[in-house]
């Protein structure tokens, strides 16, 4: 079984979809094991809790430096046995330090179809705030392993989403949550611990 750790900063909604998903048995090949929250006010964190996984915040400002702070990271990583990270709306700065831990075994979700509107300084709302003002007529979300570039990995699936007229950057986030993000992340988690299980067992 692939041991998943699931890094977050907000809501949560992405972490719901693949706790749900896990328990309708579409991650066989992996398990939630940790969620870690860049703020201690993440509802996230109250997901987990609800779902009975491990938790904990580890914050970025309690720390002198990046290293410091990917080390941290990577030391609860190691204290689980986690085998894959997800980075479902994590906020903060991933270092070399994270990255080199876990070579082609971290998952990010990125709110458009990459290489639109991505890297730094497109997140959140922001994504959906720059597609409706460049006026592009489909979006969609992206699941990409992550490498020191940002949102540069290589991708591994992509899901179209229509925009309509009148769509707010909020009611567009939304559905591209619920039309594709909360469909790829799950999707994607299994095939990346079916991956690394079968490679286990090589
Ligand atoms: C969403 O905007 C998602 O597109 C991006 O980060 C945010 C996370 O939302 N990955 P949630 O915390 O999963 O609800």
């Amino acid at each position: 079984m692939t041991r998943i750790a699931v890094l977050v900063s907000g809501g949560g909604t992405n972490l719901q979809a693949l706790i749900d998903s896990e328990r309708a048995g579409k991650i066989p090949h992996g398990s939630i094991e940790l969620v870690i929250a860049s703020n201690e006010k993440a509802y996230a964190l109250t997901r987990a809790e609800n779902a009975g996984i491990a938790h904990a915040a580890i914050r970025r400002k309690d720390y002198a430096d990046q290293d410091s702070y990917d080390a941290a990271l990577v030391e609860a990583l190691h204290v689980h046995d986690i085998d894959m990270v997800i980075l479902a709306g994590f906020l903060s700065i991933l270092g070399p330090r994270f990255i080199q831990s876990y070579p082609d075994r971290i998952l990010n979700i990125h709110p458009s179809l990459i290489p639109s509107f991505c890297g730094k300084g497109f997140y959140g709302l922001k994504v959906h705030e720059a597609a409706l003002a460049k006026g592009v007529k489909v979006t969609g979300a992206t699941v990409h392993l992550v490498n020191e570039i940002p949102d540069g990995g290589r991708i591994l699936l992509q899901k179209a989403v229509e925009v309509q007229d009148g769509d707010t950057p909020e009611i567009l986030q939304r559905r591209v949550m619920e039309q594709a993000e909360w469909i790829l992340l799950p999707k994607a988690a299994e095939m990346l611990a079916e991956k690394l299980e079968e490679e286990k067992q090589a």
